[in-house]
C-alpha cells in the first residue's frame, strides 16, 4: 500500500503579483484595480479611489519589491526545496490598459526571467492569470460586466500561452472566482451590490475561463488548467434541520462556481434561484457548448478557515469578508485576525470537493497571518506558524492515505511576507521569510529566514514525512 505524499507532489508556496511585486508603473505596466486600493486603517475597509489620489497610501505600489528581487526570493524558495511556485502574472504588465493590440515586450520579458529562474532550480511555475487585478483601463467598458472583456482576456491568454509554451504548463484562470459574490471589485473590477450585475460578470468569467481552457489545450497538449475556489466551507450551527438547510444554502451560493467550472453547466438549484430572483444570464448561441467543452482539468482552492451557519445567518453575501460569516465556533481557536483555525476542516473540505467532482485537487493557499517579532539577534521564532501548518499537513496526509484523494500539491500562502489582500496590511505576515517593511512601506526590504523556513525545508526534504 502506498503511504504518504506521492513522489511527484508539488510542494511550494503561492503569491500574487499585486501583493508581492510592487514596481506598479515600471517597464510600461499600467494601473490595475489593485493599484487604487488603499490599506485599511483601524478596521475601516480598504478604500477604492478614483485613480491614484495624491497623499493616499497604496500598498501594491511597492509591496515587497519582488519585481526587482525575484531572483533572491526564488533562490530562497529553492533553498527550502520548493518544487512549485504559484504566482500570478500582472495582466496590466502585458496589456497595460487591457485593450491594446500589441503586448508590452518589457512585461513579457520580465516573466521570461522569472520562469527561467524557477527552472534553473527545478521549480515548476503554476501561474494564475488573473489574481485580484484587472487592468484599470478596462473599466471604461464596464469591466467584466461587458462581454467584450472576454476577448481582451483571451487575447492576453493567447499571448502568454504562446510566449511561455514549454516554460509553464500549470495555469489557473481566475483566483478565487467565487469572490465575485463577495468582493466583486477584487474579483473583476465590478463595484455593484446588484445581484444581476455580479451574476453577469461571473457568467462572463465562466465563459472566458472555458474558452481559455480550450485555448491552452490547443496551444500545448501538456497544459493543465485549473479553477481556483475560495474555499468557503460551512458547518451547521446545530443539528437542527433548519440550520442544516441554511448551511446547504450557504454552500450552494459558493459551490455553484465549482459546479459550473468542473461540470460544465449551471446546477439546477442556481437556475431556479435565477428564475425566482428575475436574474437573466446573457447567454448567446454556442455559449453553453463552450462551458461544456471548457471544463477544468483540476480544482485548486484556498483553505484558511471554516464558517458556522444557522437559520438566523444572513445569507446575503454583500457583507461577507470571508471571515465574519455566521457564528463563532466554540471548538476552535482563532488567529490574531479572528480567523478560526481548523485543520480538520481541511480534510473535510478535500473530501467534500473530491466526492462532488472526482477530479484532482490542489491546495494552492493555506497559512497563518500573524504578527512576527524580529529578535535582537535577527531571528524570528514563529512556532505558532509551524503549529498551524503542521496540523493542516497532517490532515492533508490523512486525506491522501485514508481517503485516497488525488492531491497534486500544496502551495502554502505567502512563503515570503507580502501585503494582505483583505486589509492591505504588511503586519499580517504569512511568510517563511520575513521582509523588513512596515505598514507604511518603510524599511530596508531585507529578507530574513524565520524558524518556519528551516521547518518547511525538512518537510519537503522528507516528502512530508517529517512534520514535527
Ligand atoms: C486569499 C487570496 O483570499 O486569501 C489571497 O487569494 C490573500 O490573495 C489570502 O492574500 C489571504 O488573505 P489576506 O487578506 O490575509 O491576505
Amino acid at each position: 500500500m502506498d503511504k504518504g505524499f506521492p513522489e511527484n507532489f508539488l510542494w511550494g508556496g503561492a503569491t500574487a503579483a499585486n501583493q508581492a511585486e510592487g514596481a506598479y508603473l515600471t517597464d510600461g505596466k499600467g494601473l490595475s484595480t489593485a493599484d487604487v486600493m488603499t490599506a485599511s486603517v483601524h478596521g475601516i475597509p480598504r478604500e477604492i479611489t478614483d485613480g491614484v489620489v495624491e497623499g493616499k497610501y497604496y500598498p501594491s505600489h511597492h509591496a515587497v519589491d519582488h519585481y526587482h528581487r525575484f531572483k533572491e526570493d526564488i533562490a530562497l524558495f529553492a533553498e527550502m526545496g520548493f518544487k512549485c511556485y504559484r504566482m500570478s502574472i500582472a495582466w496590466s504588465r502585458i496589456f497595460p490598459n487591457g485593450d491594446e493590440e500589441v503586448p508590452n515586450e518589457a512585461g513579457l520579458k520580465h516573466y521570461d526571467d522569472v520562469f527561467d529562474t524557477c527552472h534553473q532550480y527545478g521549480i515548476e511555475p503554476l501561474v494564475t492569470l488573473s489574481h485580484f487585478e484587472t487592468p484599470l483601463g478596462l473599466l471604461k467598458y464596464g469591466s467584466w460586466e461587458n462581454r467584450k472583456v472576454i476577448d481582451f482576456y483571451l487575447q492576453y491568454c493567447r499571448t502568454v500561452f504562446n510566449r511561455y509554451k514549454g516554460k509553464v504548463k500549470y495555469w489557473l484562470t481566475f483566483n478565487e472566482i467565487n469572490v465575485m459574490s463577495t468582493k466583486p471589485w477584487m474579483a473583476g473590477g465590478v463595484q455593484s451590490d446588484d445581484e444581476q450585475t455580479r451574476m453577469t460578470a461571473a457568467y462572463h468569467q465562466f465563459l472566458a475561463s472555458a474558452k481559455a481552457v480550450q485555448m491552452a489545450h490547443d496551444i500545448d497538449a501538456d497544459n493543465k488548467v485549473g479553477m481556483m475556489y475560495a474555499g468557503h466551507i460551512a458547518y451547521p450551527n446545530s443539528c437542527d434541520p433548519e440550520d442544516m438547510q441554511a448551511t446547504n444554502d450557504f454552500m450552494h451560493k459558493m459551490l455553484f462556481y465549482c459546479d459550473v467550472q468542473c461540470r460544465g453547466y449551471y446546477p439546477s438549484y442556481k437556475l431556479k434561484e435565477f428564475e425566482r430572483e428575475g436574474i437573466v444570464l446573457p447567454i448567446q448561441d454556442g455559449d453553453l457548448e463552450e462551458l461544456k467543452n471548457g471544463k477544468v482539468d483540476f480544482l485548486s482552492y484556498s483553505y484558511y478557515l471554516t464558517h458556522v451557519v444557522g437559520k438566523e445567518t444572513n445569507l446575503d453575501f454583500k457583507g461577507l469578508n470571508g471571515v465574519k460569516t455566521g457564528y463563532k465556533n466554540p471548538y476552535l481557536p482563532t488567529s490574531d485576525w479572528g480567523w478560526n483555525i481548523d485543520s480538520i476542516g481541511l480534510r473535510y473540505s478535500l473530501n467534500l470537493l473530491y466526492d462532488r467532482y472526482q477530479i484532482p485537487l490542489m491546495v494552492v493557499e493555506n497559512g497563518l497571518g500573524a504578527i512576527d517579532k524580529v529578535e535582537r539577534d535577527g531571528s524570528v521564532h514563529d512556532s505558532y506558524r509551524i503549529d498551524y501548518l503542521r496540523d493542516h499537513l497532517k490532515e492533508m496526509k490523512k486525506a491522501i492515505e485514508i481517503d485516497g484523494i488525488p492531491i497534486m500539491g500544496y502551495t502554502m500562502w505567502g512563503p515570503i511576507d507580502i501585503i494582505a489582500a483583505s486589509t492591505g496590511e504588511m503586519k499580517k505576515r504569512y511568510g517563511f521569510i520575513y521582509v523588513d517593511v512596515d505598514d507604511n512601506g518603510n524599511g530596508t526590504f531585507k529578507r530574513i529566514r524565520k524558524d518556519s523556513f528551516y521547518w518547511y525545508k525538512k518537510v519537503i526534504e522528507s516528502n512530508g514525512e517529517k512534520l514535527e
